[in-house]
């Protein structure tokens, strides 16, 4: 077997994928429920069990305990019907639409897990916009049949009318609430009966029978039985079959129902989420072309940066989404932006929160490197003829604050901790037009983050400030060159600032001002940022 054959085996394996959800609708319940039946923990609690001691072991999670949020997110890999799925755990919390955004560039598909008696949430449709201005393929997951939840049927309107998206339902349930027994598999026309486990912290019992009515009888009352089948003709009635291509698209989405809790349905998403989903395949560069998995050469994009996950490493770890090629341990790649060649010598794969040092990895895989000061987010390392993966775009900020380091006497630190949370892309960092002192002003997309930064400076670089909350809520780049900036006529309630790569932003708060400040000036553009949170 040639070496490239090899490589092509692997990339056809892997699956990368992220969920996206409402907080609460089970993402962490689902998580578990793949990896128990991924084999890669055994009995099911063991992720949240791990979370638990982590947030009394480690000061940086104190606030997310506080906070009752997931702040940090990981990437998990495990094997599972000869597939290598590589599970992108993105932060649920609404505040952190930024770093959620940055993970979905580095997915190939994504899984939109809805409550099923709540439907579509607000922070499901942020997400489900971006998924779709990304045209990735999404799979639903209708959790928490075992509680009382709302028409089957209703649902996959709500989906087709409230976010545009087109449905197929792969599998129908079989009751809801107390009478919720299972669900009836379309392709096999075959009804998967579960055993109701208390915390479902083992594979679910199944039982595969047909349809009969004898059977639907002895399972639920009179009323589900009925319900059922009328479901089940209206769906086949309709006739419609299922269009692949669509899917990948991103314009169909193939629906599941089940329960994450108690393990029903889990095992036949994942069987047909491993066959539908699409492996890795090619990514456009900035310049045109793209690059495909298959390539030999090693490429892959920095999409998250990490400081100090883990109190007994104090290290930043960035996170690299290989795109083409293989990796192997004390390859060397370049940097786009840098020029700079860089040894891939601390390679780690992490789980939870341990970890463990990685040989090779092939594209579709996230790898952790440990390599300080060596990466930004965006960054695009290669092997060969340079290239370079578009930019991850910035989020416009929405909200503002000066942050003052109340400890003169720590100034380095102060400094180093505030440039180390902008590497990271925690904070976006902006400095007076003019003035000495160094009083930067933060924006961030969700005031949490706000919170965070404070918090985190004081815990991992021993620096107390204060935060003072600045009433802009709208930042605009200001095309012009630094003269015609600095003359630049602005509302008395806006503010010229500088970001870190020294280009002029003007501060807002609100459109009306934005709105002025375009009618004094109108020689310049105001131009809003790349990338906006979807509404
Ligand atoms: P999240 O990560 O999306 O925020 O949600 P998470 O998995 O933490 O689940 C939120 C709550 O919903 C949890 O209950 C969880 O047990 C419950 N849940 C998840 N999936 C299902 C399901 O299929 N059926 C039912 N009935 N409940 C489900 P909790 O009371 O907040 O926590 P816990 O004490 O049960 O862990």
């Amino acid at each position: 077997m040639t070496a490239l054959s090899v490589l092509a085996q692997e990339v056809a394996r892997r699956r990368t994928f992220a969920i996206i959800s409402h907080p609460d609708a089970g993402k962490t319940t689902l998580t578990e429920k793949l990896l128990l039946y991924g084999g890669a923990i055994h009995v099911a609690g063991q992720v949240s069990a791990r979370r638990r001691q982590r947030q009394v072991t480690s000061d940086w999670m104190a606030l997310e305990r506080e906070r009752g949020i997931s702040i940090t997110s990981t990437v998990l890999q495990f094997q599972y019907g000869g597939c290598v799925i590589n599970l992108l755990d993105t932060p649920g919390h609404q505040d952190f639409g930024e770093d959620t955004y940055r993970t979905l560039l580095a997915a190939d598909s994504a899984v939109m897990l809805i409550d099923a008696a709540k439907g579509v949430e607000p922070q499901t449709k942020k997400l489900f916009a971006i998924c779709r201005e990304r045209k990735i393929p999404l799979f639903t997951f209708m959790n928490k049949l075992d509680r009382p939840s709302r028409n089957p049927l209703e649902l996959l309107d709500e989906l087709e009318q409230v976010l545009g998206l087109g449905v197929y339902p792969m599998n129908w349930p079989l009751g809801s609430g107390e009478q919720f027994r299972g669900v009836y598999d379309r392709s096999s026309r075959r009804l998967h009966l579960f055993e109701r486990r208390a915390h479902g912290a083992t594979r679910a019992g199944v039982e595969v029978t047909d349809t009969h009515e004898s059977v639907l009888r002895d399972l639920v009352d009179a009323q589900s039985a009925a319900e059922f089948r009328e479901s089940l003709e209206l769906l086949e009635g309709a006739g419609a079959s299922f269009d692949t291509d669509a899917m990948l698209r991103g314009e169909v989405t193939p629906v599941f129902f089940g329960s994450a809790v108690t393990n029903f349905g889990v095992q036949l998403f994942l069987d047909d989420f491993i066959r539908m989903a699409p492996p890795p395949s090619v990514h456009a560069l900035r310049s045109g072309g793209h690059v495909n998995a298959d390539e030999e050469r090693f490429s892959g994009f920095v999409f998250k940066i990490q400081a100090n996950m883990d109190p007994r490493h104090r290290d930043r770890v960035a996170f690299v989404r290989l795109c083409s090629g293989q990796f192997e341990r004390d390859l060397v790649v370049r940097n786009a932006r840098t020029g700079a060649a860089i040894r891939l010598s601390r390679a780690m794969r992490l789980f939870a929160d341990t970890r463990e040092s990685l040989e090779t990895a092939y594209a579709g895989d996230v790898v952790g490197f440990a390599n300080p000061g060596s990466f930004a987010i965006g960054d695009s390392l290669y092997e060969g003829a340079p290239l370079e993966f578009p930019p991850i775009p910035a989020f416009a900020p929405e909200h503002f604050a000066s942050i003052r380091n109340t400890d003169t006497a720590s100034y380095k630190a102060f400094a180093k901790g505030i440039e180390q949370l902008r590497e990271e892309g925690a904070v976006q960092v902006f400095e007076p037009w003019q003035g000495s002192a160094y009083e930067p002003i933060l924006g961030v997309v969700g005031e949490l983050q706000l919170e965070v930064a404070k918090y985190r400076l004081e815990s991992e670089y021993g620096v107390r400030t204060e935060i003072i909350r600045q009433p802009y809520s709208l930042a605009m780049h200001v095309r012009a060159d630094e003269s015609a900036a600095s003359a630049l006529h602005l509302p008395s309630n806006a503010l010229l600032v500088r970001d870190w790569e020294g280009r002029a932003i003007a501060l807002f708060e609100s459109r009306w001002a934005l709105q002025l400040a375009r009618e004094w000036n109108p020689q310049i553009d105001l131009a809003p940022f790349a990338a906006e949170v979807a509404a």
